[in-house]
């Protein structure tokens, strides 16, 4: 597909312009030494309390200048947060509260991989790295970053150390609204909050020390003191929330397992793979068939879409392009639609929760889950990806 060189492509380059001035600071900002315990003292930028119309729904967003540092440090100056896991959420969230000056303690597996990890990034066994139990046992804030299905297998042992004064912390509903089958019941008499960052843990770190911020939504299940909305969105910026919306445990589990599914991953894979293959069939060779369905969404569509909008690019492309996706829109919107209302079903009635917690639990998952992504990358498409992005000049 081509682009055409239109008066608002114009305007829209000197954007790009103005962006990439801005992705040239923020990328020397992330190429800063990262040495262990190095204090990361992110650029502050900061917004307000706001009430915005999202295309005719009027909602309240949360934004970082809520929070200036000192409000958080006086509103946190009593409490210990008692982060546990220190997968990819832990990782990000840990080192930003830290970073942010909060009184933080890890809780991890003594000699797991997590724990190894820990201390590279500074963390001290005996001071501010612990088991996870003795880890809840001095935490206020117990924030449950463990992996969902270790929430679940841990519950038993961990429920006893929420004694009341604390406050619990997920950063998914997964485990409280399915607890039907993870058993994960959160004690009544304590405030249960979540913050949900809307990527990965790697992400949460980089924007924040890029001065950025990811967008989070927060979620209270249990209000005891009165101050569990407060809480919850002084967190979310204590771990490096740019802005917060808020939303319920059900709605954040069910939007955020559907669109992993679907869009974000499941679904875009299923895409990239029906037009690939049709492609290949009819005789198009593969560096063509991966150009035309991959390469050329991620280079150069999808940023687009990202920094602009799709309505942006039926404006921006070629006029063949633009009738073409047009027509043959509503063509993929009709026949993905029930796909999609089936996904979301099998989300909301718990079979996607069984189904993972499930295949995640058993002793042997992690070879089984190898098998499958080996015939992932033992696909013809994702070995010519392989090859493709090795011709991108900065790859040379
Ligand atoms: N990853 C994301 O992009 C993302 C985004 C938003 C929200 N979330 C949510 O954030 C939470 C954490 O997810 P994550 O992806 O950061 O973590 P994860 O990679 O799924 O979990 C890793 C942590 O769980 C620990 N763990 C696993 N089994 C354990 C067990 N039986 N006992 C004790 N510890 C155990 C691991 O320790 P070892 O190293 O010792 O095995 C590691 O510290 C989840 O609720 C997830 O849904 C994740």
């Amino acid at each position: 597909m081509s682009l055409r060189i239109t008066a608002s492509r114009l305007i829209a380059n000197s954007r790009v312009i103005t962006a990439k001035r801005a992705l040239s600071l923020a990328s020397r900002a992330t190429l800063r030494p990262t040495a262990a315990r190095q204090f990361v003292k992110p650029m502050v930028a900061t917004r307000g309390l706001k009430q915005i119309n999202f295309g005719g729904t009027t909602e309240t967003v949360y934004e970082r200048a809520d929070w200036p540092r000192e409000k958080l440090l006086e509103f946190f100056k009593n409490d210990t947060m008692a982060l546990i896991g220190y997968g990819s959420q832990g990782y990000g969230q840990g080192l930003n509260m830290r970073d942010n000056g909060l009184n933080v303690v890890l809780g991890v597996r003594k000699n797991g991989a997590s724990w190894k990890a820990a201390i590279e990034d500074g963390w001290v066994p005996g001071e501010n790295l612990f088991e996870v139990n003795e880890a809840i046992s001095k935490g206020t804030y117990i924030m449950n970053l463990l992996s969902d299905a270790a929430q679940s297998e841990t519950w038993e042992s961990i429920k006893p150390l929420l004694t009341k004064g604390k406050t619990l912390y997920f950063s998914h509903g997964f485990s409280p609204v399915f607890k039907d089958l993870t058993h994960v019941e959160p004690p009544k008499d304590i405030d249960v909050i979540l913050v949900a960052p809307k990527g990965s843990g790697r992400t949460v770190r980089s924007l924040f020390k890029e001065g950025r911020g990811i967008n989070s939504s927060y979620a209270v299940w249990n209000d005891v003191t009165g101050n569990a909305h407060e809480k919850a969105q002084a967190l979310a910026v204590a771990v490096g929330s740019g802005y917060v919306y808020q939303t319920t445990f059900e709605k954040e589990v069910n939007s955020d397992i559907y669109g992993e599914r679907g869009c974000l991953m499941g679904g875009i894979h299923g895409m990239f793979l029906a037009q690939y293959e049709v492609l290949r069939e009819n005789g198009h060779s593969p560096s063509e068939a991966f150009n035309e369905t991959v390469e050329e969404a991620t280079q150069s569509l999808y940023p687009l879409i990202g920094k602009y909008g799709m309505d942006y690019m039926y404006d921006a492309c070629s006029t063949t392009a633009r009738r073409g996706a047009l027509d043959w829109y509503p063509i993929f919107k009709d026949a993905l639609k029930p796909v999609f209302q089936d996904l979301y079903e099998s989300t909301k009635n718990g079979s996607e929760t069984k189904r993972s917690l499930e295949f995640n639990s058993q002793p042997d998952y992690r070879e089984k889950l190898e098998e499958e992504l080996k015939i992932i990358r033992g696909m013809e498409i994702w070995r010519v990806g392989k090859e493709v992005r090795k011709l991108r000049p900065e790859n040379q």
